[in-house]
């Protein structure tokens, strides 16, 4: 049976990235959530989506060029402007997840910004919020998620990607990476991905999957998580 992990916290039902999609996730009894991590100019992690704060806020410009006072000050309200919530710090959100017991895919975003020193930053924050043994952690740098397995050997990565690729699971192997996160699309086309890439001992964790037709396809197909900004849609199939 796969894990649900909610994409961004609940982000279906709540602003994405927030405590408050997150502590919903934990309500609805996600087995994790996934993340974005993004840093400020002060160095500090926080959990946000985009390299810029307009798509989802009242203001405007890159988190980093902001210090974690001014993007305190931000409120993510769309598209749900019934419920503004702060931009929470990765400290803040692994906490509230160390506290519900929820497990944590963080996707470091550092395939347009290349934040150096992210990963130690990361890997020493899960550390210290006793998160360590929950964290899988996901990036489109697949030379960043080669940086967490230098820093640490036992820590799981997966590689993102959105494209339908040829023998992706080889690909991991070579990569020295445990699991394959594709855009979900990629399972329906390619034949048989989920058992050559566990043959390999390699985890195929898709995303995004939200239509209900969708999420009876990744769960018939084997996959071992899936990540949807619905979780109540996935585990209700689960039963
Ligand atoms: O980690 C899965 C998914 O979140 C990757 O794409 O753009 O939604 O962060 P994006
Ligand atoms: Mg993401």
């Amino acid at each position: 049976m796969p894990m649900i992990y909610a994409h961004r916290g609940a982000s279906g039902y709540a602003p994405e990235n927030t405590l408050r999609a997150f502590a919903l996730a934990a309500d609805m009894h996600a087995d994790g959530v996934e993340l974005d991590v993004q840093r400020t100019r002060d160095n500090v992690l926080v959990v946000f989506h985009d390299e810029t704060v307009d798509r989802v806020t009242g203001g405007h410009g890159f988190i980093a060029d902001m210090t974690l006072a001014e993007v305190k000050r931000l409120r993510v309200c769309k598209p749900f402007p019934d419920q503004p919530d702060e931009i929470p710090t990765l400290e803040e959100v692994f906490s509230l997840l160390k506290a519900r017991g929820l497990k944590c895919n963080a996707e470091l975003k550092n395939s347009v910004l290349p934040y150096p020193g992210m990963e130690e930053q990361t890997l020493d924050l899960a550390a210290k919020t006793g998160m360590t043994g929950a964290m899988l952690y996901s990036s489109f740098n697949h030379y960043s998620m080669a940086r967490i397995k230098q820093l640490d050997p036992t820590a799981k990565t997966g590689l993102l990607y959105g494209a339908t690729l040829v023998r992706p699971w080889d690909y991991a192997k070579s990569a020295g990476a445990d699991a394959l996160h594709p855009e979900f699309t990629e399972v329906l086309q390619v034949a048989d991905e989920v058992q050559r890439a566990h043959a390999l001992g390699i985890e195929i964790n898709p995303w995004t999957v939200n239509a209900p037709e969708h999420l009876r396809a990744m769960i018939d197909a084997g996959c071992d998580r899936i990540i949807t900004n619905y979780p109540d849609r996935a585990l209700a199939m689960l039963g």
